[in-house]
């Protein structure tokens, strides 16, 4: 019987939103280099450049029509009426698990709607435009903020609560997740071999082999279905 449940999410939860994924068609990889916006090479060679990407995608956040889907949802309810252990991994760096009122939640890649200054490493919540000639209120000096975003060859948030979480969990569920981009794709690995892996997507990941079992669709469809199945389950036993 699962007690113990981690839930990873990727781009894919949050498509039906209105976000793009990164590696689909017409997804954001395809439309900028990693190199140029997701790195701190990348960062130094154009500071302007990366905070306007990462201010069109955190002025998006505000848009109207951007909001939770019952994936999000979803998973905010389970995570309410579960009675076990739970925790909710995401890569996405937009709110949208926290609007739908998750709670017990890790951005292991970082969130949008925060900037955090170079010199103290102070983090703030900020929805407004940064740009290279931005003031830090701790430091009073410009260029010093950064996105709070994970980028290519720097380590993702909280390894060691997520790794903990992984090795004791009886159910693993990845939802929406490509299973290109380390460590998360690895996370499959580190769940113990009795434990039930569940891959939902909406075509097949890089790592569908390791999971036990394979939900295909659109996460609005599929991981409400799924995580009704799981409540019932517990409720009857
Ligand atoms: P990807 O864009 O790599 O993968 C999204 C996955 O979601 C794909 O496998 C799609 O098939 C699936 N998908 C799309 N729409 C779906 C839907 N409606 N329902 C279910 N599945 C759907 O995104 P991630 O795997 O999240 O990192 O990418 C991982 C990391 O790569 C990101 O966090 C980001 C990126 O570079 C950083 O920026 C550090």
């Amino acid at each position: 019987m699962a007690n113990s449940v981690v839930v990873l999410t990727g781009a894919g939860i949050s498509a039906e939103s209105g976000i793009k994924t990164f590696r689909d068609h017409n997804g954001l990889w395809e439309n900028y280099r990693i190199e140029d916006v997701a790195s701190y090479d990348g960062f130094l060679r154009n500071p302007g450049l990366v905070q306007s990407f990462y201010n069109a995608r955190r002025a998006q956040l505000k848009e109207a029509s951007i909001q939770p889907n019952p994936a999000h949802h979803a998973l905010a309810k389970f995570e309410q009426e579960w009675p076990g252990e739970f925790l909710l991994v995401t890569q996405n760096v937009d709110n949208l698990h926290e609007r739908a009122g998750s709670r017990h939640l890790i951005h292991m890649h970082g969130e949008l709607a925060k900037v955090r200054c170079q010199k103290s490493r102070r983090v703030f919540e900020t929805f407004d435009p940064i740009n290279p000639d931005t003031t830090c209120v701790c430091c009073s000096q410009t260029g010093q903020l950064r996105p709070h975003i994970v980028w290519f060859g720097e380590m993702p948030m909280e390894m060691e609560q997520i790794f903990a979480a992984l090795e004791r969990c009886d159910l693993f569920v990845a939802i929406g997740t490509s299973g290109q981009v380390y460590p998360a794709a690895g996370f499959v690995h580190h769940v113990r071999g009795d434990a039930r892996k569940v891959e939902i997507n909406a075509e097949a990941s890089a790592v569908s082999l390791a999971f036990d079992e394979l939900r295909r669709g659109p996460a609005s469809r599929e991981v409400p279905a799924f995580f009704d199945e799981i409540l019932r389950l517990r409720k009857s036993q």
